[in-house]
C-alpha cells in the first residue's frame, strides 16, 4: 500500500493561540467580526458537506461539471507529479483530478480541520495505490511548509475558498503562493461568479436552516475551546447580498440586549439587541477581476472554463 503521512505544522497550542487571538480582536471591535476559519470543527466540516448537497447551494455541482468536463485538459497542461490542494476539506471532487493526471506521484492535502483531512486523506490510499498522500494540518494564510516532492506542482484550491479571503487577504495570499511556485508549476483556482441576487442570497439563507446552523456552530467553537457561553437561540442567521463589494455576507444577529462572557480571555462582550457579528464573506467574480488580481500577483491566466449554466469558474494559471 503507497504511504500515508500526517503533518501537523501547527502545534495544537498554536491554533489555540490563534483563535484567542482573533476572537479578542474580532469581538473587541466594531463592527464585531470573526474569521471563517473557525467555522470547521468537525460539526462544522460536516455541516459544510451537508450543505454541498443542498438543492439552493449551486457552487459545488457547478464546480463538479467543469472538474469532470476539463480534468483531463488540466491534467495535459499541467503535467502534474505533485498536486497540492488548498482547504481540500472532504477531497471529493479532487478525484476527478486524481484520475485524470498519469504521473502523479503525491497528493497534497491542506486544511485546518484536522477530521476533514483524516477521513478524506485515509480513504485515498486503498482508493489509490501508489499515490503517496502527504496530509498537511495547516492555515493556508500563514506560511506553507509544503513537503518535498517531485515538480511540476499543480496548486489546486477549489470550491470559491478565495472568496471566503477580504480583498486585502486575498492579494497577500496570492502574492505568497506566487512566491511559492517555481517554473512549470501552476494554480487551478475556483471562483464563484457574480450572478442574481435571488440566487445567491438563497444559496446562504437555504430554506432547511443548514447553512444557518453551520454559520451558528461558530459560537459553539468559541463556548468550548474559550468556556463562553453564547447560547445559539440567541442569534440569527443573517445572509446578504453587497451590491458594492460583490459578496455575500453571513452574519449573526443578536435577537435581544445580551452580554456573553468568555472566561479564557477574561472578556465580557456586550451584544446591543440587533447588533451584528460578521462570520464571513464570500465574494463573487468576474472574468476580469480574476484576470487582474492574478497577473497582479505575477500569475497569468491562460485557461477560464465556466459551467454550462455560467454559475462559476475553473481558471489554470501559470507562473510568469
Ligand atoms: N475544497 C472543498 C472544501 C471547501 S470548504 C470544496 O470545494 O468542497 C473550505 C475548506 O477550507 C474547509 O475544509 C476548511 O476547513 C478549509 N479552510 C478554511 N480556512 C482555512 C485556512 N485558513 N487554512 C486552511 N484551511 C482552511
Ligand atoms: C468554503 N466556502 C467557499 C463556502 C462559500 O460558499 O463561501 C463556505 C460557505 N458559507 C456558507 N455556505 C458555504
Amino acid at each position: 500500500m503507497s504511504p500515508f503521512l500526517l503533518t501537523r505544522t501547527l502545534p495544537l497550542d498554536a491554533t489555540d493561540a490563534a483563535l484567542r487571538a482573533d476572537v479578542l480582536d474580532g469581538l473587541t471591535r466594531k463592527p464585531k467580526s470573526l474569521p471563517p476559519k473557525w467555522f470547521y470543527d468537525a460539526h462544522g466540516s460536516d455541516l459544510f458537506e451537508e450543505i454541498t448537497r443542498l438543492e439552493e447551494y449551486y457552487p459545488t455541482r457547478a464546480e463538479r461539471e467543469i472538474l469532470r468536463a476539463r480534468a483531463g485538459d488540466i491534467a495535459a497542461a499541467s503535467g502534474a507529479r505533485t498536486l497540492v490542494e488548498l482547504g481540500s476539506g472532504s477531497s471529493e471532487k479532487t478525484r476527478y483530478l486524481l484520475d485524470a493526471l498519469p504521473d502523479l506521484h503525491t497528493y497534497v492535502p491542506v486544511d485546518v480541520s484536522e477530521s476533514a483531512l483524516t477521513n478524506a486523506a485515509e480513504a485515498l490510499p486503498a482508493e489509490r495505490p501508489g499515490l503517496a498522500v502527504h496530509a498537511l494540518i495547516a492555515d493556508f494564510t500563514q506560511t506553507l511548509e509544503l513537503p518535498d516532492t517531485p515538480g511540476p506542482r499543480l496548486v489546486a484550491f477549489l470550491g470559491g475558498t478565495l472568496g471566503n479571503l477580504l480583498p486585502g487577504e486575498r492579494a497577500e495570499f496570492l502574492r505568497d503562493l506566487r512566491a511559492r511556485l517555481s517554473p512549470g508549476d501552476s494554480l487551478l483556482l475556483g471562483t464563484d461568479l457574480v450572478k442574481d441576487e435571488a440566487t445567491l442570497v438563497a444559496a446562504y439563507d437555504d430554506a432547511a436552516g443548514v447553512t444557518a446552523a453551520f454559520n451558528k456552530n461558530v459560537l459553539s467553537v468559541v463556548d468550548r475551546e474559550l468556556g463562553a457561553d453564547f447560547e445559539l437561540d440567541d442569534f440569527d442567521h443573517v445572509a446578504l447580498w453587497d451590491a458594492e463589494h460583490e459578496w455575500i455576507e453571513m452574519r449573526l444577529r443578536a435577537r435581544r440586549a445580551l452580554t456573553v462572557k468568555i472566561p479564557e480571555l477574561d472578556l465580557v462582550v456586550p451584544f446591543e439587541a440587533g447588533e451584528e457579528l460578521r462570520t464571513e464573506i464570500s465574494a463573487k467574480f468576474r472574468e476580469e477581476g480574476v484576470r487582474r488580481e492574478l497577473a497582479v500577483a505575477g500569475l497569468r491566466l491562460d485557461e477560464w472554463w465556466t459551467d454550462t449554466a455560467g454559475r462559476f469558474a475553473l481558471s489554470l494559471s501559470t507562473a510568469r
